[in-house]
């Protein structure tokens, strides 16, 4: 595991979108992992800048985001879709078609999840997955619990994860009790991992996720077993 700190926010961003677009010069057709959250932010800005330069081709990349809300669908600004075609996909030439998004609006959940494993399986898993940590130590929104999940699956919210997302939202009580997130076997089964972690508040679960024991109970704890990752933090 390698461990970056950076010295700002910006540097964070910077670092992040370069390591991604090394994976994408060296394998153009690359299957890149993305994260949603306010940490990833400046990174999608630093990339869409670097795509508006001519300096990155999205144009053969294919993406797979790590969750979404149940019950929100894809116009719902709040959306992990909308999210993701706002910071990112409106603004590089990646084929829109290419680009998936857990459906939390399906109508059958399980075989969604289903679906969506197999649609990893079939791009051939991910090269690069772009993670960010929650403060309970969830990595997509697999939350703290008594055992690691292979599979995409349904989850409920922590507390402290509906409490930290809902500054997005008009009140707590507008922030989805549920959500679709992408397990640990995808995750693990990535080539190579990056994570962006950004303020002090992270620090703590942190060090619990990188030198603490490798536990369920703290979901990020499981990197330590994988053979490339990446993290990129910053105090700012
Ligand atoms: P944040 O979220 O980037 O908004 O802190 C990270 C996460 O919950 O994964």
């Amino acid at each position: 595991m390698k461990t970056i700190k950076a010295q700002s926010y910006k540097e964070l961003s910077r670092i992040a979108a370069d390591v991604i677009a090394a994976q994408i010069l060296g394998k153009p057709d690359s299957v890149i992992g993305l994260a949603t959250g306010s940490t990833p932010i400046g990174t999608y800005a630093e990339l869409a800048d670097k795509c508006s330069r001519g300096e990155l081709d999205f144009s053969k990349v294919t993406t797979v985001n790590l969750d979404e809300y149940v019950g929100l669908g894809g116009e719902h600004p709040q959306s992990y879709r909308c999210f993701m075609n706002r910071n990112l996909f409106e603004r590089i030439n990646v084929r829109p078609e290419c680009t998936f998004v857990p459906n939390g609006c399906a109508e059958d959940l399980a075989a969604e999840c289903r679906a969506y494993d197999a649609r990893i399986e079939q791009l051939g898993g991910v090269d690069l997955q772009l993670l960010g940590i929650g403060i309970d130590g969830h990595i997509g929104f697999n939350e703290p619990d008594d055992h690691f999940t292979r599979e995409t699956h349904e989850v409920t919210l922590d507390e402290s994860t509906i409490e930290a997302n809902s500054r997005f939202f008009a009140s707590p009580s507008d922030v989805p009790r549920t959500a679709l997130t992408m397990g640990m076997g995808a995750i693990m089964g990535a080539r190579r991992i990056l994570m962006v972690v950004n303020g002090k508040n992270k620090e703590e679960i942190l060090r619990r996720a990188l030198q603490g024991p490798i536990t369920p109970r703290v979901p990020a704890s499981i990197l330590q077993l994988h053979p490339d990752v990446t993290v990129v933090y910053s105090e700012e």
